[in-house]
């Protein structure tokens, strides 16, 4: 592709056999087989070769015990990457007693933190903490010292490719266990582990712009994306370069780690596809250590799996080429009313998150899944009333206070189904419905139209406002849709908003806050991905609006809806052909219920907990119902402890060759992430048995210590 930097390159790695295309300098430097000779646990592997099951170690290196490398190992492993080896403190030291306590520290990471680049700049940090065992949290209030819980021991700082394979080659000699970690965004632990080596791909951070990029089945504009990249600096950069490229919504949201190896959406999925969609080459360290490219005609399996079918499991990804397209201008309309049945009090703006306080002792199944009668609202016959004048609003409000709730759920559900029209346009919503006490709910929605203009997409939208005036809501149209700037839609900022606010996602970006910031936040996300036939038939939609409407209002989960359509004929040929859950193909709304986690909560608690959310979720899957099914979720906003993990975030169909290409790339398991394919192998062995929890050790499924 870029002859110069192959050049080059077979100049520095003469014992190559075949040159390596590589996207970026920081990939020109590579371990080679002369780097290995004084150092055995520095030797790549060769997946040819057997490995006897019985003779492999049933648990992984565990600090403190004999198995563990030694001090000396370290520091000539240190040696051996130029001394990127990282022993890194616990973010949130300084909130625990001991010599380093320090309040004011401790209150700059509770209150200033979170408006930095802070926590993704930190070499541990992790975006959703429960995971790591709130062994170290950043709390006012904490108590009892920090310890390392699920945060790893080592960190490998990577700035080249040499780097990540000799990470990769320790970690596999010595039975280290391996974790990758880019921003810290999973929301499942992914990207931390207790007593593991962490490869840190944040620095890999480069991008630059191919306007004639070659490769087979495809001939265009690229983006060359390096590992480290985050959604607002891919964004900016294609802006500076007059190009749209999809990028995650959220804004510190990696760009080449977690997003497209689980599918990936951004604001203009309904048109370009998913992340996944828009690779054409990966470049990429597997389990043995070697650095390959795989795209659509090299290493096919792996670009295959690489794109959807899990992440931090086929191998450390060191850059992609993505597809950039020319400018693309987007609208956005919003949709915004509450509910208050207590007519004389407003309803609370910023109410308190009700979060799914369960009873610890309620042990029954929810009331009946699809509650009949005062659940169900007919559509108003009337949905096809004639656009009116986008220029002339009626009057109204732009934000009702509503006093009926069965009248919000009404307008609800038609704007929800309003979206397969915007859809169909190439368009997205984006959507809360916040449960906020006595019977208070504020629902915030925004439609983002590509490709049309601000009196067309008024035109479009017309006959949703008619008819959400004719159920009742005194709404008005905007009179001119929001024109979002630039070649590529907004970021979100802050991306996700938190679930106390009713943060609409059109308003302008928080001066207050960096571009790469980003705060902690224990949120858990279960997530069903609502196929376009729940839409296309009223009993089906109904019963998935009593779903929704009783995990709301009965279950008090906060509920964030986006639609999008990634179908196959979007994602295109390349795209097509890979390992995305079939789900995402079928879908129209990523439909998720959120609740916090408290710091502190119990074992009993948490489990308590995972299952009442299951069965709320569950419910939105309409098993049972003649049509219903045939639902997965989204493994990146997904529950890591969801049950049917394999069929729900890969499809059956996809499942078994996920793990043939697992065995066949990784015998070792050298990559290990929970719900990735071939991670039931393994299991971790915590001390307090915390569902989901990374801190412990790492151990052959039913056969560990
Ligand atoms: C605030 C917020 C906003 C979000 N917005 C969106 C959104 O708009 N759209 C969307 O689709 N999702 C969104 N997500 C979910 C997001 O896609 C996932 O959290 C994703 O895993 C983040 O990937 P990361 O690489 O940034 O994060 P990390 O937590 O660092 O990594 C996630 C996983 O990817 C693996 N990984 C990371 N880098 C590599 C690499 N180079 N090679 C191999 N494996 C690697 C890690 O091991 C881990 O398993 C959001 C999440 C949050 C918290
Ligand atoms: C890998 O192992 C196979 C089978 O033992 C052997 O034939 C091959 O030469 C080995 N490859 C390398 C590079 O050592
Ligand atoms: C690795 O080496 C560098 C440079 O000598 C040093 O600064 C760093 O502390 C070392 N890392 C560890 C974990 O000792
Ligand atoms: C912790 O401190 C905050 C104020 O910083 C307070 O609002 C909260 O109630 C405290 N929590 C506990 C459990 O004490
Ligand atoms: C749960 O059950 C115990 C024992 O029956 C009882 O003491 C407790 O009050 C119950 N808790 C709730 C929240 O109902
Ligand atoms: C639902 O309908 C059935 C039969 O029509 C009835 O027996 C049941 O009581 C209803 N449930 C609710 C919650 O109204
Ligand atoms: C349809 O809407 C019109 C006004 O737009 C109204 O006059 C009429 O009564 C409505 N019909 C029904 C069945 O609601
Ligand atoms: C609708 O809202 C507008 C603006 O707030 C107000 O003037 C009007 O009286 C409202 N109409 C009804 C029927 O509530
Ligand atoms: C609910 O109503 C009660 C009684 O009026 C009140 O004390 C409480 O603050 C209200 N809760 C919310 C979240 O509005
Ligand atoms: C309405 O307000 C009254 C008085 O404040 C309170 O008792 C009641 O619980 C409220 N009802 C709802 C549904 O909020
Ligand atoms: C707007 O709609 C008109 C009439 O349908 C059409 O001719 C025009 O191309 C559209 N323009 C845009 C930017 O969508």
């Amino acid at each position: 592709m870029k002859l110069s930097t192959a050049t080059q390159l077979l100049a520095v790695c003469p014992l190559l056999v075949a040159a390596q295309v590589t996207n970026f300098p920081y990939e020109s430097t590579q371990l080679q087989w002369r780097d290995t000779l004084g150092n055995p646990f520095l030797r790549f592997g060769n997946t040819s070769q057997p490995i006897d099951p019985d003779s492999q170690p049933l648990c992984r290196a565990w600090p403190g015990s004999q198995d563990w490398p030694t001090q000396n190992e370290w520091r000539q492993f240190n040696v051996s990457l130029g001394g990127a080896l990282l022993r890194p403190e616990p973010p949130a030291y300084a909130c625990h007693e001991g010599a380093r306590y320090d309040v004011a520290q401790c209150s700059w990471l509770v209150r200033e933190a979170g408006r930095t680049s802070f926590w993704i700049d930190n070499p541990l940090a992790i975006l959703t903490p429960w995971p790591q065992g709130n062994t170290c949290s950043a709390s006012l209030n904490s108590t009892g010292p920090c310890t390392r819980g699920g945060f790893p021991e080592y960190v490998v700082r990577a700035s080249s490719v040499k780097q990540v394979q000799a990470a990769v080659n320790f970690a596999r000699n010595k039975n280290v266990r391996l974790v990758i970690k880019n921003t810290g965004h999973d929301f499942g632990g992914r990207s931390t582990g207790a007593g593991s080596l962490s490869i840190w791909t944040h620095n890999l951070n480069a991008l630059e712009f191919v306007p004639d990029f070659e490769s087979p089945g495809y001939s265009g504009m690229a983006v060359l994306v390096g590992a480290g990249v985050q959604a607002w600096e891919l964004r900016d950069f294609a802006s500076r370069n007059k190009v749209t490229v999809l990028h995650p919504g959220g804004s510190t949201v990696g760009v080449a780690g977690g997003w497209f190896a689980s599918g990936g959406h951004g604001p203009l999925t309904s048109k370009l596809g998913l992340g996944s969609d828009q690779i054409l080459s990966i470049n990429v360290v597997t389990a043995d250590g070697q650095f390959v490219t795989a795209d659509p005609e090299t290493n096919h399996d792996l670009f295959w799996a690489l794109r959807g079918g899990g992440p931090g499991n086929y191998g450390v990804v060191t850059s992609v080429v993505m597809r950039a397209f020319p400018p693309i201008r987007s609208t956005s309309i919003s949709v915004a009313f509450s509910v208050n049945p207590n007519a004389t009090q407003p309803a609370p703006r910023r109410g308190p998150f009700q979060g799914g306080v369960p009873n610890p002792n309620a042990t029954a199944p929810i009331t009946a899944p699809f509650p009949n009668a005062t659940r169900t609202f007919p559509l108003p016959s009337n949905t096809t009333a004639t656009p009116r004048d986008g220029t002339l609003p009626l009057p109204g409000s732009r934000n009702p206070m509503l006093t009926d709730v069965q009248t919000f759920w009404r307008g609800v559900k038609l704007t929800y189904r309003y979206c397969t029209k915007i859809e169909a346009v190439g368009g997205y919503c984006y959507s809360y419905i916040y449960p906020l006490g006595n019977s208070s709910f504020r629902f915030t929605h925004s439609f983002s139209i590509p490709d049309l203009s601000a009196a067309n997409a008024s035109t479009l939208l017309a006959p949703l406002y008619n008819s959400l005036r004719i159920a009742g809501i005194n709404i008005t149209q905007p009179r001119t849709p929001t024109q979002r700037g630039g070649p590529s839609p907004s970021l979100f900022r802050p991306p996700f908003p938190t679930p106390t606010g009713g943060i609409s996602p059109s308003r302008p970006p928080l001066p207050t806050r960096e571009s790469g910031a980003a705060s902690l936040s224990s949120t858990r996300y279960r997530s069903r991905l609502i196929p376009h036939s729940f839409f296309d038939s009223d009993p089906l939609y109904d019963a998935l609006f009593s779903a929704i409407i009783t995990g709301v209002s009965e279950g008090g989960y906060t509920f964030h809806g986006i639609a999008y359509t990634p179908t196959e004929t979007i994602a295109g040929p390349i795209g097509a052909d890979s390992a995305v859950n079939p789900a995402w193909r079928r879908a129209a709304l990523h439909a998720s219920f959120m609740e916090n986690i408290p710091e502190g909560m119990g074992t009993i608690e948490a489990r308590l907990r995972d299952a009442r959310g299951k069965r709320y979720a569950d419910a939105m899957s309409l098993k049972g119902v003649e049509g219903g099914g045939s639902v997965g979720s989204y493994l990146n906003e997904g529950d890591v402890m969801e049950t049917d993990w394999k069929g729900s975030f890969y499809g059956v169909e996809k499942y078994g060759r996920l793990l043939r290409v697992k065995a066949v790339r990784d015998p070792w398991g050298v990559f290990w992430a929970p719900t990735t394919p071939g991670s039931e192998e393994w299991e971790v062995k915590t001390l307090d048995g915390y569902p989901g929890s990374q801190n412990g050790r790492l151990c052959r499924a039913g056969r560990g210590i």
